[in-house]
């Protein structure tokens, strides 16, 4: 059965096509058309050459290709100078390695971000481009020496993106950073693994005074051992350059002194200190073996004691304990003898030479420290002679393991970074204490932020 409206498209269609037969024009007169009747969608011009010699379509045909073909030869689709050649980085290594994903590298240096490694290869660059900036991990960077180092990238033009767990790190370090475009602040654990896209890793993530690194010893040598493995990682998967801060524990209690970086040390392999001091000889193989066998480009500072504001105020650290103490009127605790000697580093000169390591052409290990002794007694005698001359001296048994001189050998510095130290003692403390008295005593006179900066 067919419905009313079928029967009418029947009849609609029977009309037209006798209409058109009724008013067949008259061929003689008018252009030939290949025009196909069932078809009353079809143009009536399917013969392409005629229909490209009606109206000057070959003219517009031909203007057409024209244009596309002068506008592919000034802006080709794919830079054969921005796709990096084959680059081990790309390939999968140890399980902990990010998956390989090489277009990603290839769009972000496209972008401009890899401006540098373009710049090296002899891309092109297109006028009025400035030299870009870097962009820069650093892991641990709202804790002490890292929040120092942000600022000075910062101020330097680099973009930073911190990583950081927070378990002694604090917002407060770097809480002047915050709303500037170049900073970025991600509360990651490097024990687990993250993907960016970075031209240089600075790698601080690690608890660093023995109070905070054996509180829980096995995640200490996991952040050792398997955060610079991610770290690692991330630096081959995407060609940045990496810079492991190791420390002077590697040399445990030293036989030689000053410690030269070819002393391979003397530490005790399950001592309670052996989570830190073995998890760095660890991170220190581990960045060895990435260069040696992959390629990857890295650089070790192996850092000496180290002050300034914002160090951790109970830390157990000596120089933090000795200025908190003396604030708050209690006696400075001395242990064993008090006759073990340390050398003290301001924070500014250690990230200068930080700076410079991962700057310059060296792999390292670099000692960066202060070659400046004191014995416990004479530091204590600076502190009291800052802050309080009557302050008390008080003896306790001295700690497992506690290496009873450092001092370090930085000839290797001084000649291939061209660094050394040059804050005293008695002119860095002064800025350390006035950032401990404001955040023990809320005094905003002594607010600086934790600058660096002397008066
Ligand atoms: N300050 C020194 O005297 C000294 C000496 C030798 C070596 N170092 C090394 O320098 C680096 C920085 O030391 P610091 O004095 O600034 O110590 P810090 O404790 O102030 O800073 C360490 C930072 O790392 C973060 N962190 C710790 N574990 C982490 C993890 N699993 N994931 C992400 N973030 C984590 C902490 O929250 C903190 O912000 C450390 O690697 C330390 O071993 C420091």
């Amino acid at each position: 059965m067919i419905s009313s409206d079928n029967q009418s498209l029947v009849h609609r269609t029977h009309t037209t096509q006798s209409h058109q037969q009724d008013e067949q024009p008259d061929q003689s007169s008018q252009p030939t058309i290949d025009f196909d009747p069932q078809n009353n969608c079809r143009p009536p011009h399917t013969n392409p050459l005629r229909y490209l010699l009606r109206e000057q379509r070959l003219v517009f045909l031909l203007i057409g290709i024209t244009i596309a073909t002068l506008f592919f030869s000034s802006f080709p689709l794919s830079n054969p100078e921005l796709v990096t050649t084959h680059d081990p980085g790309f390939e999968s290594g140890s399980g902990l390695d990010l998956p390989a994903n090489p277009t990603r590298r290839v769009l972000y240096e496209a972008r401009g971000v890899g401006f540098g490694s373009v710049m090296s290869a002899g891309g092109k660059v297109p006028l009025g481009l400035k030299k870009k900036n870097q962009r820069i991990v650093v892991t641990g960077g709202a804790g002490f020496v890292g929040s120092h180092l942000v600022d000075r990238l910062i101020a330097r033009g680099d973009s930073v993106i911190v990583l950081d767990n927070f378990f002694t790190g604090r917002k407060e370090n770097l809480v002047h950073h915050f709303g500037n475009p170049k900073f970025e602040l991600i509360r990651h654990d490097v024990v687990e693994p993250i993907l960016l896209e970075v031209d240089q890793i600075y790698h601080l993530a690690c608890p660093a005074s023995p109070v905070h690194y054996k509180f829980n010893p096995v995640k200490t040598i996991k952040t050792n051992v398997v955060g610079t493995l991610n770290m690692l990682g991330l630096a081959k998967r995407v060609g940045a350059r990496f810079l492991l801060t190791s420390t002077s524990e590697v040399y445990g209690d030293p036989l030689q002194h000053p410690q030269a970086e070819s002393y391979w040390g003397n530490v005790n392999p399950i001592g309670v200190r052996s989570c830190y001091d073995e998890g760095k000889r660890t991170a220190e193989t581990l960045t060895m073996d990435y260069h040696r066998g992959l390629g990857i480009e890295v650089r070790i500072a192996r850092i000496f004691n180290t002050y300034g504001p914002r160090m951790c105020i109970d830390d157990g650290r000596v120089v933090s304990n000795f200025v908190a103490q003396a604030l708050r009127k209690e006696p400075l605790t001395v242990y064993g003898d008090g006759k073990q000697t340390r050398s003290f580093q301001y924070v500014s000169d250690l990230v200068e030479g930080l700076m410079r390591l991962m700057e310059g052409n060296h792999v390292g290990p670099f000692n960066l420290g202060n070659p400046g002794e004191f014995t416990m007694l004479e530091l204590a005698q600076v502190v009291q002679d800052t802050i309080d001359p009557n302050a008390k001296i008080e003896f306790r048994p001295n700690t497992e393991d506690d290496p009873h001189k450092r001092k370090p050998d930085i000839s290797k510095a001084k000649e291939l970074l061209g660094w050394e130290p040059n804050v005293s003692l008695r002119k860095g403390l002064p800025l350390m204490v006035a950032d401990f008295r404001h955040r023990i005593f809320g005094d905003p006179r002594d607010n600086q932020g934790g600058s660096t900066t002397f008066a």
